[in-house]
Formats: C-alpha cells, structure tokens, sequence
C-alpha cells in the first residue's frame, strides 16, 4: 500500500515537472514591467529576464540604482524612476509603458518592492508605522497593478505578487505580516476576477534570504529605534534587559535563517513570467517549504506553543 503511495506521488511530480518546462514563445515582443529593481529580487531578475531576451521596463527608487541596472545589462531594458506610493509617479510609469509596448500589451507586472522596518513587538509601534508599511507593501502592490491592468489584459499576461511566508504565518509583531496578509488577500480575489479574462495571477511566499530586507543591522537598528521612542510603562513591562536579548536574538536567527542563494527566488519570479503553465503560488526556500508553510497549517495553539517557547520572556509575565 505504501509502495503504491509512493509510486502516485512520484508519477506525480514526474508529470508536474515535464508540464511546467515549456517557455513561451516570442520573448522579444513580451515586456515585463518589475517594481523596486534597485536591489535584491528585483535588482536580479529585471538582469535574468534581460539576458533571456524579455524588453524589461525596471522600476527603480534611486538614481543610483537605475545607473548601475542600465550600466549591467542590454538596451533591451528600460529604467524608470518609480515610487509606488505616489499616485503620480505610478501613472507616469503606466502612460510610458502604454506608448512603449503599443498593441502588444504588457506581458507581466512583477510587484516585488517592499520594505520590511520598522518592525518589533505590536505595541512597539504606532499607528502610522502600520501605515507607512501597508502604503507601501499593500497599497503600493494595488496601485500598480491597477494602473497597468488593462495592458495586460489586452496581452492575456500575468501578474506576480512578492508576498512572504508571513503572509501565511505571524510570529513576528509589526506591520510586516499585516501588509503580507492583505497582499495574499489582494492576490487571490484578483486571481479568481482574472481568469475570466485570460490573464494568470501568481504569487511567490519566499522565506528568509539575505537582502536588505533580512540584513540585521538594518533591522537592529530598527529595533534600537522602536525601543527608545517608547513610553517607560512599555520598557518596564517589557524589561530592562529585552532590548539586548532581542538584538542577540535577531542578529542570530537572522544570519543562521537567511539563505544567500537568491537565485531560488528570483528562478520561480521567471517560471510565474515565462513559463506556459505557471504554478498559482511558489515557495522558494527550504524553510518556507518545510517549516513555516506546513506551520502555517497546523491548529493555532500548536502554533503558539511552539512560538512561544522560542520567545524572550518579558519581565511582567502574567500566568
Ligand atoms: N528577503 C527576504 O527574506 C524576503 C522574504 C519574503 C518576502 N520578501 C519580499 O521580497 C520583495 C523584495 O525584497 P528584497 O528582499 O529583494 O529586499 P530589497 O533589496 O530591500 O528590495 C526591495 C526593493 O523595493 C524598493 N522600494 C522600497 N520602497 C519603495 C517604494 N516606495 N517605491 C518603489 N520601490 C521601493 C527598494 O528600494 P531601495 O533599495 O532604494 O530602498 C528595493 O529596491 C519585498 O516585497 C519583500 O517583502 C523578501
């Protein structure tokens, strides 16, 4: 019986991996609009999709990071200043890729900016903490998309959203996984309104990899910066000694967890762009796939057990 388990699963995955080798074809006339390319996932895959042949239109923060993406690769890729919180930067980035990819449409939108600090305890924060990062990660991702929608209607294309395994799952506090929740949220509603019309939404929920989004110092500094604007009540609740144990904390579990093989990211961004059958949602990483996903399904007091015995204690502990 278990043989015969086994032999489903694995005529399974053999049947999985040859339907998802075919690419499409005509990758020259098939442009691909990516957000935040300034650095990390964005920064390679707009230099991925380059080399495969794909016209890139690479939104980009700073005029740094424009410089140095047009320095790397071929004049096939276009840079564009792009924040994705300003209504008018959004639209001028959608008029010029109307008039650049003409009647072909926009092939794939690729929501990848987002920020990640500040991010602490829930009652660390105040509430325009939560709105900056859900303008961003949230509003940002909506803004985008809907500015381009028609284009890639017209081009039967796709749209990738970056989520994050805490989209699944929290067990960190802030506004992190609040604005990863409402992408998931935001992506599966224009999934199922898509279909009709042709055009395929993929997600990607990578775990933890080293960018700036998981670099410890940026997120100690954050946490340094949390700790010292907050009202003593707080401190003392907390303790005089959490804040170190909280650094010791993030900056181990945060070089053990990461993994520098950004590649495994950025290969499932270019299967949801360019592969005739894409998966729905890709969870790049060994630990999204093999603990946070599966955690993510378990009952909510296991969750919690297991969360909370990894936890720093706080010096007003209430049984
Ligand atoms: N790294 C991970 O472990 C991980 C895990 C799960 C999900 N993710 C998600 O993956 C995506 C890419 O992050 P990453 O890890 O590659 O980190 P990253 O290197 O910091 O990339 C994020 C990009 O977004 C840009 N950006 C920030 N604010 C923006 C704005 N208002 N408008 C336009 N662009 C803006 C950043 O520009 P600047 O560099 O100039 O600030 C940067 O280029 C994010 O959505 C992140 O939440 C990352």
């Amino acid at each position: 019986m278990f043989l015969y388990f086994l032999g489903l699963v694995v005529l399974f995955l053999i049947f999985r991996w040859i339907r998802e080798l075919p690419r499409v074809s005509d990758k020259g006339s098939k442009y691909v609009y990516i957000t935040g390319c300034d650095s990390g996932f964005g920064n390679l895959l707009a230099r991925h999709l380059d080399k495969l042949g794909f016209p890139v239109i690479a939104g980009c923060y700073t005029e740094k990071g424009e410089e140095d993406l047009r320095k790397a690769c071929s004049r096939n890729l276009t840079t564009t200043h792009l924040d994705v919180t300003s209504k008018e930067s959004v639209a001028k980035v959608a008029a010029m890729i109307k008039q650049k990819v003409g009647h072909h449409g926009l092939w794939a939108v690729v929501n990848n900016a987002g920020v990640a600090v500040p991010s602490g305890p829930c009652d660390w924060h105040v509430v325009d903490d939560y709105k900056f990062m859900v303008n961003v990660n949230l509003h940002g991702v909506i803004a985008v998309t809907l500015s381009v929608l028609p284009l890639i209607k017209k081009a039967g294309g796709r749209v990738v959203n970056v989520a994050s395994v805490f989209g699944r799952i929290s067990v960190t506090g802030g506004p992190y996984p609040v604005s990863k929740f409402a992408v998931e949220g935001f992506n599966d509603s224009l999934r199922i309104g898509m279909a009709p019309f042709g055009v395929k939404v993929l997600l990607i929920e990578p775990g933890f990899f080293k960018t700036n989004v998981t670099d410890s110092k940026i997120q100690i500094d954050s946490v340094k910066g949390l700790w010292d604007r907050l009202p003593q009540e707080i401190k003392d609740d907390y303790g005089s000694d959490y804040l170190d144990k909280a650094i010791k904390v993030t900056s181990e579990s945060l070089s053990k967890m990461s993994d520098g093989d950004l590649m495994k990211v950025v290969n499932c961004m270019e299967h949801a762009v360019a592969a005739v059958w894409p998966r729905k949602r890709y969870s790049p990483g060994w630990d999204a796939k093999f603990f946070w996903l599966p955690m993510s399904y378990m009952p909510t007091c296991i969750v919690d057990y297991i969360v909370l015995s990894g936890a720093i204690p706080v010096k007003r502990q209430k049984k």
